[in-house]
This record gives C-alpha cells, sequence and structure tokens, in this order.
C-alpha cells in the first residue's frame, strides 16, 4: 500500500478532498496540506482512478520515502536503498527535480538532483550491472525530490503531463484558464447536467468543455492518451482498461445547453472544435461582443460563468469600466440566472457593483484572483 500525494493550485485543496470523498476515500485517510491532498494506504488502482477521474489534481505522486537527514549523504543513502527495479528497468530513461527549501545541506537543489541521480545509477548498476540513462525532455520515468528544512520525500511521479493537459484541445490559445480551475469554478457554483451554460467570453473554451464534462460525468482523462504509470514495471493494462470502461459506463445524458462568444472570430472556431473534441456539437458558439448582444440568445436561467480579460494592459480606470459595464449587463439582461466571474484584477472585479453571494479566493497558478458567485434577480 502506498502514500499518495496529490497536488493541486493554491485554494482547491477542499475541492479536491470533495472529489476523493465522492470516490469513497474515507476521510480518515485524507490529509490536506498546501497545495496538496495526501492519501494513504492507496493500492495500484487507486492510483489509476486519482489520474482518471480526478478534475482538480494537477498530479498524483507516490510517496518512496520521507525521513529526516542530518547530513546530505543521508538523501543519497535513502535513495540508494529505494528497489527502484520495483518501477522501471534499466533501459529506461529518468529525470530527477528536485526543490530544496530552507535546508542547510542543499543550498542548490541542482545538488540534491544530481545526489539522487548517482543513488539510482549506483543502485541499479550493483544489481544488474548496467545503468538507465538520464533523460531532462522526454525521460520515462519521473522522480520528485522535495526538501523542506530537514525533512525530504522522495516520490515517483504517476501522472508524467499535469493532469490539467484533458488531450481535447485543438490548438494553441494565447490566455486560456487552466482546465483544473475551470473544472474548480463550476463545481463551486454548483453547475449541474440540467442547466443552461453561458460563457460569454469564452476565449477557446475552457470553461465550457469542462462544463460539459462535469455535467455529464465524463472523466477528466478520458481524452487523454499518456500517464507516466503506463511506462512502470509493474502497469497492470488489464486494470487500467477495466476502470475505463466502467467509468465511461457512467457517462450521463446532458439536458441543458452551452451557449459561448467571443469578440474574436479565431476563438469562436476553437470553442466549437474544442466543444467538438469533447462530443458536444449542438453549442451555439457566436462572435459577438458582450456589451452589444448580452443575452441575445434570449435565454431564460442557467449559469453564466467567465474569466474576462484582466486587463494587464489597461489603466484602473479603463478596467473598472470593463467590469462596470459587464454588472450593468448582468442586471438588464439576466435575471434569474446565476453568475460568477474569476478575475486576477480583483480592485476591477470589485468595480462589478453587485453584491456576490460568495467571493472565493482562487489561483489561476502563480495569479491570485477570485470568484464572484452572484444570484440575479
Ligand atoms: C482571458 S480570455 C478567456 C479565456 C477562456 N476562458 C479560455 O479558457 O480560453 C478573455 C476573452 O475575452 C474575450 N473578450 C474581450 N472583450 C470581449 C467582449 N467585449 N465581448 C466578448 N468577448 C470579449 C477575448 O477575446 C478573450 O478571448
Amino acid at each position: 500500500m502506498y502514500q499518495v500525494f496529490i497536488s493541486t493550485y493554491q485554494g482547491l485543496e477542499d475541492i479536491l478532498i470533495e472529489e476523493l470523498k465522492e470516490l469513497g476515500i474515507s476521510p480518515s485517510r485524507l490529509k490536506v496540506s498546501r497545495r496538496g491532498v495526501s492519501v494513504s494506504g492507496c493500492d495500484l488502482k487507486d492510483i489509476y482512478t486519482f489520474n482518471y477521474l480526478l478534475r482538480t489534481a494537477l498530479r498524483v505522486l507516490i510517496n518512496l520515502d520521507h525521513l529526516r537527514i542530518n547530513s546530505a549523504n543521508d538523501l543519497y543513502d535513502a535513495a540508494r536503498n529505494i528497489d527502484w527495479s520495483e518501477w522501471f528497468s534499466v533501459r529506461q530513461s529518468f529525470k530527477i527535480d528536485a526543490i530544496a527549501n530552507n535546508s542547510e545541506f542543499f543550498r542548490n537543489s541542482l545538488y540534491a538532483a544530481r545526489l539522487v541521480k548517482d543513488a539510482i545509477v549506483d543502485n541499479f548498476r550493483d544489481n544488474e550491472g548496467k545503468r538507465p540513462s538520464v533523460d531532462f525532455d522526454y525521460p520515462d520515468v519521473k522522480i520528485h525530490v522535495l526538501i523542506s528544512g530537514n525533512t525530504t520525500t522522495l516520490s515517483i511521479d504517476s501522472s508524467g503531463e499535469s493532469l490539467h493537459k484533458r488531450g481535447y484541445k485543438s490548438g494553441i490559445f494565447r490566455a486560456p484558464i487552466s482546465e483544473v480551475l475551470a473544472a474548480a469554478m463550476l463545481k463551486q457554483a454548483g453547475f449541474n447536467s440540467k442547466m443552461n451554460l453561458f460563457d460569454p467570453m469564452c476565449g477557446s473554451g475552457t470553461i465550457l468543455c469542462e462544463g460539459y464534462l462535469l455535467a455529464t460525468n465524463t472523466p477528466a482523462g478520458k481524452f487523454r492518451r499518456h500517464w507516466a504509470f503506463q511506462e512502470w514495471k509493474n502497469y497492470d493494462k488489464g486494470e487500467f482498461l477495466n476502470l475505463i470502461d466502467s467509468c465511461n459506463a457512467n457517462i450521463t445524458k446532458f439536458s441543458g445547453s452551452i451557449y459561448g462568444t467571443d469578440l474574436v472570430g479565431n476563438n469562436v472556431g476553437l470553442t466549437k472544435s474544442n466543444l467538438g473534441n469533447v462530443g458536444y456539437s449542438s453549442g451555439r458558439i457566436e462572435k459577438a461582443d458582450f456589451f452589444e448582444s448580452a443575452n441575445h440568445f434570449n435565454v431564460e436561467s442557467g449559469l453564466l460563468l467567465t474569466n474576462p480579460p484582466y486587463g494587464e494592459r489597461l489603466e484602473l480606470s479603463e478596467a473598472r469600466d470593463f467590469y462596470k459595464n459587464m454588472g450593468d449587463q448582468f442586471k438588464q439582461q439576466f435575471s434569474g440566472w446565476t453568475a460568477g466571474v474569476f478575475s486576477a484584477n480583483i480592485p476591477a472585479l470589485k468595480g462589478l457593483g453587485l453584491k456576490p453571494r460568495r467571493r472565493i479566493p482562487l489561483w489561476n497558478g502563480p495569479l491570485e484572483g477570485r470568484l464572484f458567485l452572484y444570484d440575479l434577480y
């Protein structure tokens, strides 16, 4: 049985806990920390499940050792004593990601990474007479080393690429919101399969795609093609394929409708294509200026959820005007709706001019923002 650490963005820890409870994980196995949740007593099937289903997870790490160190050599010894051959073979490549905070032995995380790399190489060489190679760009196996003061955690990454990369995006968009954050916002706003969803500034359509996945109970990983655990020696392909089948069998119907607008025609195309990739082609996505068209779909109620431009290039007064105009549209055109606006421009967001039902601190990666939720009457 393994101890697992599931990382997420700061501010999403409680939603991640809720997701884990929904999967039937007993609260006694869960421990929250900053930017993540530890889960004890996990088997490989749990690890596959977390990677396939969790919407608010970024990475699932398996804890291989957690210890106090009194010298740099203690880190080498700990890594030297792990049975790496349980996880990967000498023919596979690996990479070490190390972080060292407040350590008297490791001023430099590169030194920690090199020691662990040496320990792994020495371990294989002693046991098998050969060593695996290091690949910084496309390693088969990624090992994480976290040194915090005098404690060290060595773990192996079961996810590979961050889990916000769901695999359904067709094109590159300049300022997308993270899929993980979009899913968390939809959950906080209480979105479900009977509601309509409208993003008036939809960009590449992340909120709309995540809304469809959430409402239909479609697994977050359904469109992803690869996870790091598939490279492990102990990968049980049959178990993973069974899990995929049983999770996909729980996909349900969506009885709401999805609407989107954006000023930029290219974004409209991207959103349509991304929605098509998740299996929803009947959305109404149009090129329009929200301030001119507002609720031109004439929909009675639903969830309006959006992340407008933060206005980094605007003066605060211009950004305030932009948000104030949004608030005016909400009041005039969307009575009966729930609205949610996420922005990292908190002063401008406050200028929206309506009293939020909830103000939720959330981070879009390193950017601190707020999700304001409104009931519009
Ligand atoms: C931060 S991006 C949204 C990103 C989107 N959530 C995604 O994940 O791709 C803001 C979007 O608002 C659009 N926009 C700006 N002003 C607008 C307006 N007045 N009406 C409609 N869309 C607008 C921009 O073209 C841009 O695509």
